[in-house]
C-alpha cells in the first residue's frame, strides 16, 4: 500500500514583519497540514509601504521558525494560485482576527477558488491576545518609539531596532 501523501499548506502574506499573531496561525496550521510553506508575496493585493525587503522578511521568518522542520519559508512573485500549484499545496491558510478582515478575505478566497478550484482556503483564528496585532500597527508603533516587544519575537524586535536606528 502506498503511503498517504503529505498535506502541504501555504500561508501567504506580506509579513512586514512577522508578528506573534502570524506565528500563532502558522503553528495552528500544523494541526491540519503535515507541512507548511510560509510564502512572502512580492505583490500584495493591498500594496502597503514596506519596511523590510522581501528577502529580509524571509530571513526573519526563517529565524523565528528555526528548528521547526515542518515549516519552510519562501517568497513568490505573481499569482498565489500558480505558486500553490508549483508547491503541490492543497490548502491556503489565512488568519481571521475580526469581522473587519472578513470581506477582504472572502473576496480573495473566492477569487482563488475561481482560479484554482482544487485549492481550499482555510481560515484559522488566533488566540484572543493576538487578535488586535497587525504588521502595520507594529510598524507604526515601533516607528513612533513605542514598545512592541510583546507583539513580535525577539529576533524581529532586534531587527526592528536596527532598522529604525539606521
Ligand atoms: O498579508 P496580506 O498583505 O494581507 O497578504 C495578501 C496576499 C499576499 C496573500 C495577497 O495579496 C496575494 O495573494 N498576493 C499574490 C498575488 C495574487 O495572487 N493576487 C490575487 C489574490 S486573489
Amino acid at each position: 500500500m502506498s503511503p498517504t501523501p503529505a498535506t502541504v499548506a501555504l500561508y501567504p502574506g506580506s509579513f512586514d514583519p512577522i508578528t506573534r499573531g502570524h506565528e500563532d496561525i502558522a503553528r495552528r496550521s500544523l494541526r491540519v497540514a503535515d507541512r507548511l510553506v510560509i510564502a512572502v508575496a512580492h505583490t500584495a493585493t493591498h500594496a502597503k509601504r514596506g519596511l523590510f525587503s522581501v528577502e529580509e522578511r524571509v530571513a526573519l521568518i526563517e529565524e523565528v521558525f528555526a528548528g521547526e522542520e515542518r515549516i519552510r519559508v519562501a517568497s513568490f512573485e505573481g499569482l498565489l494560485v500558480d505558486f500553490a500549484r508549483a508547491q503541490g499545496a492543497a490548502l491556503v491558510i489565512r488568519g481571521l482576527r475580526a469581522i473587519s478582515d472578513f470581506e477582504y478575505e472572502l473576496q480573495m478566497a473566492q477569487m482563488n477558488q475561481e482560479l484554482l478550484p482544487e485549492l481550499e482556503t482555510i481560515f484559522l483564528v488566533p488566540e484572543v491576545r493576538h487578535s488586535f496585532i497587525s504588521s502595520s500597527l507594529v510598524r507604526e508603533v515601533a516607528t513612533l518609539g513605542g514598545d512592541v516587544s510583546s507583539f513580535v519575537s525577539p529576533a524581529v524586535l532586534a531587527r526592528l531596532g536596527e532598522k529604525l536606528d539606521a
